[in-house]
């Protein structure tokens, strides 16, 4: 039943995925047909960002029915054939539910705005004033200078945590929590395997507080997950809560709330070890991520559709994280920074295999972020997040082999470096040294060492700061990671008298003594003999 705990996540923007109609937008019957590719790279679980009718001004975060498919994606039935497809190739798929908020041209809001007595009013959450709790931060600080937004249609205020069209729905009201409720149900009804859910920490709003993690907020969500363990159970709560370590425990309850909760903070301190060739932030804060309750597990990424956020890190080491990877101020967006994995490692193959390694060793499930695997670029010249989220580049080919149609969603990366003569699918799919054939490799290992999804975490604190090594190790096995953060060679000593073998390259001979890392490098270890 606990699927998810060793499964590897891929995180898939339909729109720029495979568009099979000549639309210039990627669709249901695009993935359908390239699902083979999914399937050879050894994805375990597909996650889909939202596909629902939307006004497509947060990229259809901003839903304009919680129950169809945007027409650029195909019909109710494309999103069912996809799924059964999916799960016939021995994969999984969850999908994207947006709780939170809704687009403000969703007929709920629609009826809700039109009069102070609209039986849809208490959806929403109203105000004659906008100074009401004012102790909520702001999240798109670029765009936003308020929660409040004035609706000259009732002369009232409503509350938004994200975009001024994204009205938040009102959880004291009943009926809202059984709506939502009600589309969980229509959408696991038609097969899907759970979902991510989006923005959980702002649902309830109380004078005086943050506004965030608030206990009626976990009530909620306790009971979204008794709704779908009662009737859906195996199903997956994967909860987006950008919070700290301790907050985020909070989301697994007592192994009663989420499954899976993506670990925010870990992230950015990937990124700042490297930069620092000094292990000791990853070191910290994963010493500081209390134990999650049996059944549980943390999804780990290095980059999502999102800016790589900043929140959770001090403001120090967020200047420092914005001058080492957004020097250019153009790249910084909120309280991030709008790049893809590549161009932020600067191309280089060895750290963009490092990385992949911290993530596929470190605890948690690894989630790719589509085009990633290639190392594919990015595009500062689109507006907002647009510029992580170009066509995959499949070939070197018109279109990329994305799409045939004449004017695309959004321009293909064509740049020297990064551009799709230069980085496609179907080239490194040909080439055993590329990219894509590493993090492959490194999926496979993985799904053979489920030591890696459970085993416990021992820091070689004696080895130099330049390095992050670790054993993992279970009833299910041992394996020892070892990490060069440093642009020098180190020799690596191990332990007397144990035999290693490589679980990455098995035809490289066994190793004992000490082993040499490369500038960048990383081995997996197996030990084999006493
Ligand atoms: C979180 C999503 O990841 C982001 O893309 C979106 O803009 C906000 N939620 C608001 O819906």
């Amino acid at each position: 039943m606990q699927w998810y705990i060793n499964a590897v996540f891929y995180e898939l923007y339909l729109r720029a995925f495979a568009d099979s109609n000549a639309d210039g937008h990627g669709d249901f019957a695009g993935l359908r047909q390239r699902l083979d590719y999914l399937e050879w790279l050894g994805v375990d679980c597909i996650w889909l960002l939202p596909i629902y009718p939307s006004p497509l001004r947060d990229d259809g975060y901003d839903i304009g029915s919680f129950y169809g498919i945007h027409p650029d994606y195909g019909f109710l039935e494309d999103f069912r054939m996809t799924v059964d497809e999916i799960h016939r190739r021995g994969m999984r798929i969850i999908t994207d539910l947006v709780v939170n908020h809704t687009s403000d041209q969703h007929p709920w809001f629609q009826e809700a705005r039109r009069s102070k007595d609209s039986p849809m009013r208490d959806f929403y959450v109203w105000s004659d004033t906008d100074d009401r709790y004012a102790d909520a931060r702001i999240i798109f600080v670029d765009t936003e200078t308020s929660n409040w937004t004035f609706d000259p249609v009732t002369s009232q205020y409503y509350w938004h945590r994200f975009f001024s069209h994204q009205p938040d729905l009102n959880y004291d009201n009943p009926k809202v929590r059984q709506a939502m409720l009600d589309v969980v149900r229509f959408w696991l009804d038609m097969g899907i395997d759970g979902f991510r859910v989006d923005a959980v920490p702002y649902l309830y709003e109380r004078e005086g507080t943050s506004c965030e993690n608030l206990p009626e907020t976990h009530d909620f969500l306790k009971e979204l997950r008794h709704f779908v363990d009662t009737h859906y159970p195996g199903r997956l709560l994967l909860a987006e809560a950008n919070q700290w370590p301790q907050e985020l425990l909070d989301y697994f309850g007592a192994g009663d709330e989420f499954h899976m909760c993506f670990h925010f903070p870990v992230m950015p301190r990937l990124y700042m070890a490297l930069a620092r060739q000094d292990r000791s932030s990853v070191v910290q804060i994963l010493d500081d991520t209390p134990a999650i309750p049996e059944g549980c597990q943390w999804a780990v990424f290095l980059r999502n559709h999102d800016e790589l956020t900043l929140e959770m890190v001090t403001p120090e080491d967020r200047d420092f994280m914005w001058q080492t990877y957004a020097a250019d101020t153009h790249y910084r967006l909120n309280l991030g920074i709008r790049r893809r994995l590549a161009p932020l490692m600067d191309g280089d193959r060895r750290k963009i295999e490092l990385m992949n390694s911290m993530l596929f060793t470190l605890p948690g499930a690894p989630v790719l972020y589509y085009g990633d695997e290639i190392g594919m670029g990015d595009d500062v010249t689109l507006p907002d997040r647009n510029g992580v989220r170009t066509p995959l580049q499949w070939i070197d080919g018109p279109g990329a082999g994305f799409s045939t149609a004449p004017a695309l969603y959004s321009p293909v990366i064509g740049d020297a470096v990064y551009g799709y003569h230069q980085v496609n699918v179907q080239a490194q799919q040909a080439d055993s040294t590329s990219l894509l054939h590493a993090v492959r490799r490194m999926i496979f290992a993985r799904k053979n060492l489920p030591v890696l999804a459970r085993g416990s975490l021992e820091w070689l604190h004696d080895l130099p700061l330049q390095t992050l090594c670790f054993w993992r190790r279970s009833a299910e096995g041992a394996v020892l990671a070892l990490h060069n953060l440093s642009d020098q060679p180190l020799d690596i000593p191990l332990e007397p008298g144990i035999v290693f073998s490589d679980a990455l390259y098995p035809d490289v001979g066994p190793v004992s003594g000490s082993v040499r890392l490369e500038a960048y490098g990383c081995r997996w270890l197996l030990p084999e003999a006493g």
